[in-house]
């Protein structure tokens, strides 16, 4: 991720500023719209208020997160868990209904998970999504049954004139998106019919009693009403006001943040990346002088970077920032390492080596700040014993040196990345800083084929600005997930002037993609390729070859080591 970079060495120096307030509109109409009528209070939950929550059900549905992010969108705040997970797990949260996801299984395979017993016995409002609808039939009685014909794709949902709190200011027939082979053929005691497709005669049901189940996916784009759909159920079903802001998170954390450290101080690791300035600035607005940021220089950054961060905490924010410049000892490590997972092992040790030094010179400190997100914990939580295969080890820069014996303050640990730049921007971040394209925390030396070597920097360097510089202009940067440039381990001949060169190729990346799992190479315009190429070739100096990387993830990486 990008806020687990690495640095170095020796330097120290301690950086000041100040921080304003940036507004920023966050959350869907729909949901506001809903919000409006419904509270007074919806857009700003005052510090102590209760804060309302709906718990996600999740069976392994590929859109179970969507859901969870999706009720967000509504001002409420909404969690995913296992359909295992005990009630006493769940009961702080004081949900005030229900969701259950989708998932791949069907209710009458041997082992089929099931809901809990706690999810009917609260008498809490419930959604069943496709295998969550089926789910709740099986358990309450109804009858499930195979169908002759997988539905998959667009229906039509005919709701009439159907007087149901979920339907309210709806058409009373809509486009929906199915993905599922069993159906429902008699609903349990107690439910009624509600709408239909022409392949699924209870595509939605109810009790009157704020049990449905819907068939299909409210959740999806392909759903254009779905938002109202799951924004009717949370206000008006469950009851929820619709309090849960940006604001109203960032005031909650704060207090959180006091209470856990008390007098005790904090220390950060900042990289550059959103994640950790984020993190940095709301312990910061906590507490104050008692967090101490290290900032390491590792000597394998881009160009300017050191400066652009640097200008943002001390020109934004009032911290106590210890910048080290570490980047003789790094190279030093790195000289004659080719493999990249031993040069991500050596940047990972100098790091907490450099980082522990620094740490201990501040005297006792209790607790370190990590910038962990929502989707970290949902996968280490949800990745149980399944064997995958290693192919990168991204996350070794950073972590917590068990000799520190520090307790970990993770603030954005609920939080998805978009809300994480909401809630940068409300801190006062700028925008150029909370809408930077993740940076590997190993660097500029998991682009640079073979050995690192400060000439091979400075040529990555100059042609990685060039990119920067051009899709910048070209005003496509934050539609790209990652842009940069490679050095490859390759030379080439080529002619410049009258004269034979013999120089190094340089390989452009950019992609698209929504969490880095999966990626597409980005159809950049040829005029824009064109450009950089030019440049590159031109302007720095030992390249004489530039090529456009145009394959997707998988089956390749983002990265090219
Ligand atoms: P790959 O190359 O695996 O990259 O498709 C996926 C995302 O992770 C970033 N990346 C890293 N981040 N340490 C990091 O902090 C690493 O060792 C590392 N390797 C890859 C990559 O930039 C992309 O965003």
């Amino acid at each position: 991720m990008d806020d687990d970079r690495s640095k170095q060495t020796s330097k120290t120096d301690r950086r000041v500023a100040t921080s304003g307030d940036i507004e920023v509109s966050t959350y869907l109409e729909i949901a506001k719209e809903i919000a409006g009528e419904q509270s007074a209070v919806a857009g700003e939950a005052a510090v102590g208020e209760e804060r309302e929550a709906i718990v996600v059900i999740d069976f392994g549905s590929q859109y179970s997160m969507l859901i969870t992010r999706r009720i967000r969108e509504c001002q409420v705040y909404c969690e995913m868990v296992s359909y295992d997970t005990p009630w006493e797990k769940i009961a702080p949260l004081k949900p005030k209904g229900f969701v259950l996801s989708g998932g791949p299984a069907s209710v009458y395979q041997d082992g089929a998970p099931v809901a809990p017993a706690y999810i009917y016995e609260k008498h809490l409002p419930i959604l069943g999504i496709c295998y969550g609808m089926q789910v709740i039939t099986k358990q309450l009685g109804g009858q499930v049954a195979p169908g002759a014909k997988q539905e998959y794709g667009y229906a039509i949902l005919h709701i009439g004139d159907v007087d149901s709190p979920l339907f309210d200011g709806m058409d009373s027939s809509i486009p929906v998106w199915m993905s599922h082979g069993d159906k429902i053929e008699e609903v349990p005691p107690g439910f009624t019919a509600l709408a239909y497709t022409e392949n699924s005669p209870v595509a939605v049901m109810g009790n009157g009693d704020g049990i449905f189940g819907i068939q299909f996916h409210p959740e999806v784009a392909h759903t254009p009403q779905g938002k109202t759909i799951l924004a009717n159920f949370v206000y008006r079903v469950c009851g929820c006001q619709g309090n849960w802001t940006i604001g109203s998170f960032i005031a909650e954390s704060i207090s959180r943040i006091q209470k856990q450290v008390g007098a005790g101080k904090v220390i950060n690791a900042l990289s550059g990346g959103v994640d950790s300035a984020v993190v940095a600035s709301l312990i910061h607005r906590a507490i104050g002088d008692q967090l101490t940021c290290i900032y390491v220089n590792n000597g394998l950054l881009r160009r300017e970077e050191v400066e652009r961060t640097s200008n943002v905490f001390r020109n934004n924010l009032g911290m106590n920032i210890i910048y080290v410049d570490a980047t003789e000892r790094f190279l030093n490590r790195l000289r004659g390492v080719v493999d990249p997972e031993v040069k991500r092992k050596v940047i990972g040790e100098e790091f907490i080596a450099v980082f522990e030094e620094e740490a201990s010179k501040i005297g006792t400190v209790d607790f370190l700040a990590q910038g962990t997100l929502y989707p970290d914990v949902i996968e280490s939580a949800s990745t149980g014993s399944t064997a995958s295969a290693k192919i990168k080890t991204h996350h070794n820069v950073g972590g917590l040196p068990a000799k520190m014996r520090l307790s970990l303050i993770e603030p954005l640990r609920n939080l998805f990345k978009d809300e994480v730049r909401q809630v940068g921007l409300e801190l006062g971040l700028p925008e150029e800083m909370v809408g930077r394209q993740p940076f590997p925390g190993p660097g500029l030396a998991i682009r640079i084929i073979g050995e690192v070597t400060e000439e091979k920097l400075e040529i990555l360097r100059s042609a990685d600005f060039i990119v920067m510089n051009e899709i910048k202009k070209a005003q496509l940067y934050s539609q790209l997930w990652q842009t940069f440039a490679v050095l490859t381990d390759v030379r080439s001949v080529g002619v410049m002037g009258d004269y034979r060169t013999y120089g190094y190729l340089v390989a452009i990346r950019a992609v698209t993609s929504e969490d880095a799992m999966t990626a597409d190479w980005a159809r950049l315009p040829y005029d824009l390729l064109a450009r950089i190429s030019n440049r590159i070739v031109n302007e720095v100096p030992g390249v004489n070859r530039v090529v456009y990387d145009i394959t997707s993830k998988p089956p390749s990486t983002i990265e090219w080591e």
